[in-house]
């Protein structure tokens, strides 16, 4: 649990932007490949379509036209960035894709590098990055939400098939002074324990190396998960986060102007928007288009409604990320946009 400390540098969100693939795969084009239907799927999550990378695209394509879309908006030169920080499950290259981004934006003066938490990614990598903004030792970051689970995705699984598509977004963050501070409080959880429900992991492939002596081949199996045991965990967790949250900051949940969840089902964000009593209409949701994009979902769907005029400047926005690890988060922030 974090609360603002008074007197340090505060962090304001002044830029942000998203990439999608092209390529559009509807629900009932699924149900070529698996037994599913169109209304099976829409009434169980609110999934209408997702975007999947067809050939020739990559992660980094579309984290860095995310990154350069929030880079503009904040008004930055590419070379003022201090911190380019990629939170993706899925990178092109698992030595990091940081720093391909940070040579793509010519932000040549960055430290790059990735974050892993899967679906909580954005909101991890978003908390970290603020430190080093409140400590004082940078002034500009890039926090980047990116994942293609379409590459690691059963797509003969029709219970988890259904759920994911491909995506990117991205915010602009910088320091500014602490009564202008527009992280004003998070908490950031894990329970590996309970981590045996949503994987994604490696293939126990041996080969020979020399004689009598093996090496593993490196490879990944495909996504497993337990989708009823997910929701559990996301139905109970993410509303004690934010009602702790908002209870130790003293906000009430009638102050917040938007709901700000992973999108990941629609019934999921209809029952914490119940058990907070808000109605839709403070509930941001773009999942009906994009499905669960992973470390992509929150930035993408800001994105969306800060270009679309929904999320203004001076709002408060709860947010919460939750996923595999287990991990989850909660995040209460003001959206500032560009100075
Ligand atoms: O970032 C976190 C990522 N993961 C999640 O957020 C997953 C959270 N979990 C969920 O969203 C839901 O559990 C699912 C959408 C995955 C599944 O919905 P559900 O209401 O929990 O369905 P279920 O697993 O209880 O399955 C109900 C029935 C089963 O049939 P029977 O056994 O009752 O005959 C399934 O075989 O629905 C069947 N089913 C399907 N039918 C048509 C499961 N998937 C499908 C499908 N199309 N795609």
């Amino acid at each position: 649990m974090a609360q603002a400390p008074p007197n340090l540098p505060g962090v304001a969100l002044v830029g942000c932007g998203s990439s999608t693939p092209a390529q559009r795969v509807i629900n009932d084009e699924l149900g070529q490949r698996v037994e599913t239907s169109d209304a099976w799927i829409q009434t169980r999550t609110g999934i209408r379509e997702r975007k999947v990378v067809a050939k020739g695209e990559t992660v980094n394509d579309l984290s860095y036209r995310a990154a350069e879309s929030a880079l503009q908006m904040a008004g930055w030169d590419a070379e003022t960035v201090d911190l380019v920080l990629l939170a993706t499950s899925t990178p092109d290259d698992l030595f990091g894709s940081a720093p391909q981004i940070q040579a793509m934006l010519g932000a040549s003066k960055a430290v790059a590098f990735d974050l892993t938490a899967a679906c909580s990614g954005f909101l991890f990598a978003l908390v970290t990055a603020s430190q080093f903004l409140r400590t004082g030792s940078i002034k500009r970051a890039l926090v980047i939400g990116a994942d293609q689970l379409s590459r690691w995705v059963d797509w003969d699984d029709r219970r988890s098939c259904v759920l994911f598509g491909d995506g990117a977004g991205a915010v602009a963050i910088e320091s500014t002074n602490s009564n202008q501070n527009g992280l004003l409080a998070f908490d950031l959880k894990s329970d590996g324990k309970r981590g045996g429900c949503l994987n994604l992991p490696q293939r126990r492939d041996y080969l020979d190396l020399v004689t009598g002596k093996t090496h593993q081949k490196g490879g990944y199996s495909t996504i497993e998960m337990n989708g009823q045991e997910v929701y559990k965990f996301a139905v109970r967790e993410v509303p004690s986060i934010l009602d702790n949250l908002l209870k130790v900051n003293n906000i009430k949940p009638e102050c917040l102007d938007w709901l700000l969840l992973h999108q990941a089902n629609q019934r999921i964000l209809d029952a914490v928007a119940d058990r907070f009593k808000l109605p839709r209409e403070k509930v941001l949701s773009n999942l009906e288009s994009y499905g669960n994009t992973s470390a992509a979902t929150i930035p993408l769907m800001l994105d969306e409604a800060v270009r679309d005029g929904r999320v203004q400047s001076g709002h408060l926005i709860a947010s919460s990320g939750f996923g595999a690890g287990l991990s989850w988060g909660a995040a209460l922030f003001k959206w500032h946009g560009p100075s």
